[in-house]
């Protein structure tokens, strides 16, 4: 099994942007918590980040040629705004699981909007790196 972790703008500023919404640790961090999971797992995996809203598509385009079986995405900001990343998502076809750091729910009107989510089969947010790994577990059960 191949799964694709993607991850929007800002998500590369983790450790150092708002460390009392996203926590310290580093996106560097996350990027071994989650190699780690492949590990764990017994699967294949791979990490992307980009703050280019045209990049995320690209790379959500190329899992359907690339023998991904299962994508992973936080698309931080563009959540709220992309309809471009709701569509390569769709045209994709891949199940793909929507994870959030901070509890998006909690937080102001202009985030409880989700694009992406409309096209994932689960939504995981408020467990901070944790909620990756539990999104790679979902993956893994039901998608093997
Ligand atoms: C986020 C929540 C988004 O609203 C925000 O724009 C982010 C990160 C999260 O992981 O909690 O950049 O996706």
């Amino acid at each position: 099994m191949k799964l694709l972790v993607i991850n929007g703008p800002n998500l590369n500023m983790l450790g150092i942007r708002e460390k009392n919404i996203y926590g310290a640790e580093t996106y560097e961090d996350l990027k071994k918590l989650i190699e780690r999971t492949f590990v764990e797992k017994g699967i294949e995996g791979e990490i992307y980040q980009s703050n280019h809203e045209g990049d995320l598509v690209d790379r959500i385009q190329q899992a359907y040629f690339d023998g991904t079986n299962g994508i992973v995405i936080n698309p931080a900001a563009y959540t709220h705004t992309s309809v471009a990343i709701l569509d390569a998502l769709k045209a994709v076809m891949l199940p793909a699981v929507e994870v959030h750091i901070s509890d998006v729910k909690e937080r102001e009107d202009f985030r409880q909007i989700s694009y992406a989510g409309k096209a994932c089969v689960k939504t995981i947010m408020g467990k901070g790196f944790q909620g990756y790994v539990e999104a790679i577990e979902y993956l893994v059960e039901h998608y093997k």
